[in-house]
């Protein structure tokens, strides 16, 4: 344990869709399984004016609806709904953040976590709210919600504005990708076997490929359209799976350790600016077309008017130091693709000889999928002799060792990605959470791609939904040589 576990939870933001799908849900699966400290007490905000009771019907339906009913168990519930209390507060009214304070210092009985699920400008306001009365000191932790920023200098300012009452121990930034049960399964596969280590890097690894696919749409949201997908994902999620993916072994599983070499990672990111924008990333939007043989709108159509936000990035990275000089990292993420796939692929160099020249048997590079979505699993790609007598000599084929670990865990419940990250965060360990030296140098990164995109004025290139995005993408890795996994 880190920090002594939390005596209080405040989540800002209670009655939100994060909160409804996501954190109530997980704070519920926790309290199930007997992993809530005993004396927590969870207490919301929001805008909305609700009482305690209001409050707990609001969250006993939000269990209702995202809880698998065979998770549900009434008195697990009711142990639950009896930590809840709830105050209403307007962000933008001094007096009713000081009231909300007040309620927090009365309930305080230890620890304290503060949860910021509203917009991220007011995560400033919050936080001197906090400092003012005295909420900000030791013993107390600010989980805070992307996005932090839409660029490296509205990032910078709000984690100003945090850091004037937090120091960065006790900030904890959400990326739920690090929440997820394949992600961290990426660092036992890597540091928990001796096999794979000799072989990570450019000597043996030709190219990687980062993909996380999705099948669902932008959904007309109005902060989706501000975004893109380069802020929504590429700047948080993919970075975050390419930092895991290509980091040197930390000395401990730690907070320090393991961030320190994600950061190394993110240094080492060969910027892409000016003209190279234009030919080491592809951006697209998706037009009407079809998914699973069910017809789907365009992203103009959803949004109701027209729009050059790009819901589909593709690109090739390069992390400029000795372990990987050289190798492409291609890294792809979209809405409505045909399928969902969040997938890391690494594909080793070919044989140097091949002695099967003379039958006529290829040879294919061997390659190691992980997929951590829909289910994960991971496949080691070898070559073995097909069966049989064949006249020419022999033949080969690739077949998979294949580690379905959905199948081999199938007892296990699949959990939400937060049930990890508030265990981590009420006991305070910080390390699946992204440090604030990490945001601003994948912001530095992705600032100057947006920026060489937006100098050429070119708008993002059409793709209809159900595919693989624009056929830009594929020449992109064609032009060195590599296609895409599909
Ligand atoms: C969020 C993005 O961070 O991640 C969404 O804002 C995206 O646009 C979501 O849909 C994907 O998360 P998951 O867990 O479904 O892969």
């Amino acid at each position: 344990m880190h920090g002594s576990a939390a005596s209080l939870l405040t989540i800002f933001g209670a009655t939100g869709d994060l909160a409804q799908r996501m954190l109530l849900p997980s704070l519920y699966s926790l309290e199930h399984e007997g992993l809530l400290p005993s004396r927590l007490r969870i207490f919301g905000t929001a805008r909305s004016e609700l009482d305690d009771d209001g409050f707990r019907a609001l969250v006993a339906q939000s269990i209702e609806r995202n809880v698998p009913v065979a998770e549900i168990n009434p008195d697990s519930l009711d142990r639950m709904l009896a930590r809840l209390s709830y105050q209403p507060a307007s962000l933008d009214d001094p007096d009713a953040l000081a009231r909300l304070c007040t309620a927090i210092k009365a309930l305080r009985d230890g620890d304290v976590v503060f949860h910021l699920s509203t917009a991220p400008r007011w995560y400033g306001p919050i936080c001197s709210a906090l400092g003012a009365h005295g909420l900000g000191g030791p013993g107390t932790r600010v989980l805070l919600e992307k996005p932090i920023g839409r660029d490296l200098a509205s990032a910078v300012a709000i984690n100003d504005g945090v850091a004037r009452v937090f120091d960065e121990e006790q900030v904890f930034r959400v990326d739920h990708y690090l929440g997820k049960e394949g992600v961290q399964n990426l660092l036992a596969l890597r540091f928990g076997n001796a096999l794979f280590e000799p072989l990570w890097n450019a000597r043996h690894v030709e190219q990687v490929q980062i993909t996380v696919a999705e099948t669902i749409g932008a959904e007309g949201r109005d902060y989706y359209d501000e975004s893109g997908a380069t802020r929504d994902m590429l700047q948080n999620h993919l970075l975050q799976l390419l930092c895991l993916t290509a980091m040197e072994p930390p000395s401990q599983f730690d907070p320090s350790a393991v961030r320190n070499e994600k950061l190394k990672v993110l240094r080492s990111l060969r910027p892409i600016t000016g003209a190279d924008v234009a030919t080491e990333t592809v951006a697209g939007q998706y037009t009407a077309g079809a998914i699973g043989g069910r017809a789907v709108p365009g992203y103009a159509e959803e949004l109701g008017r027209s729009s050059r936000t790009e819901t589909f990035i593709a690109m090739r990275a390069r992390i400029d130091n000795w372990r990987w000089s050289g190798v492409p990292f291609y890294l792809r993420t979209g809405k409505r693709m045909p399928r969902r796939a969040t997938e890391i692929y690494l594909q080793f160099r070919a044989v140097p000889h091949s002695i099967f020249a003379n039958t006529g048997a290829s040879v294919e590079a061997n390659a190691l999928v992980i997929t951590l979505q829909p289910e994960e699993r991971i496949e080691l790609r070898l070559m073995s002799k097909t069966p049989g007598l064949d006249r020419a000599g022999l033949q080969l084929s690739q077949v998979a060792l294949d580690l379905d670990l959905h199948e081999r865990f199938a007892s296990d419940r699949k959990r939400l990605a937060y049930e990890r990250l508030y265990l981590d965060a009420l006991e305070g360990n910080g390390t699946l959470f992204v440090r604030r030296d990490e945001t601003e140098a994948a912001w530095q990164w992705v600032d100057a791609i947006i920026a060489g995109r937006e100098g050429t004025g070119a708008a993002p290139r059409p793709y209809p939904a159900g595919t693989w995005g624009p056929a830009a993408a594929v020449t992109l890795a064609e032009r060195h040589g590599h296609s895409w996994r599909e």
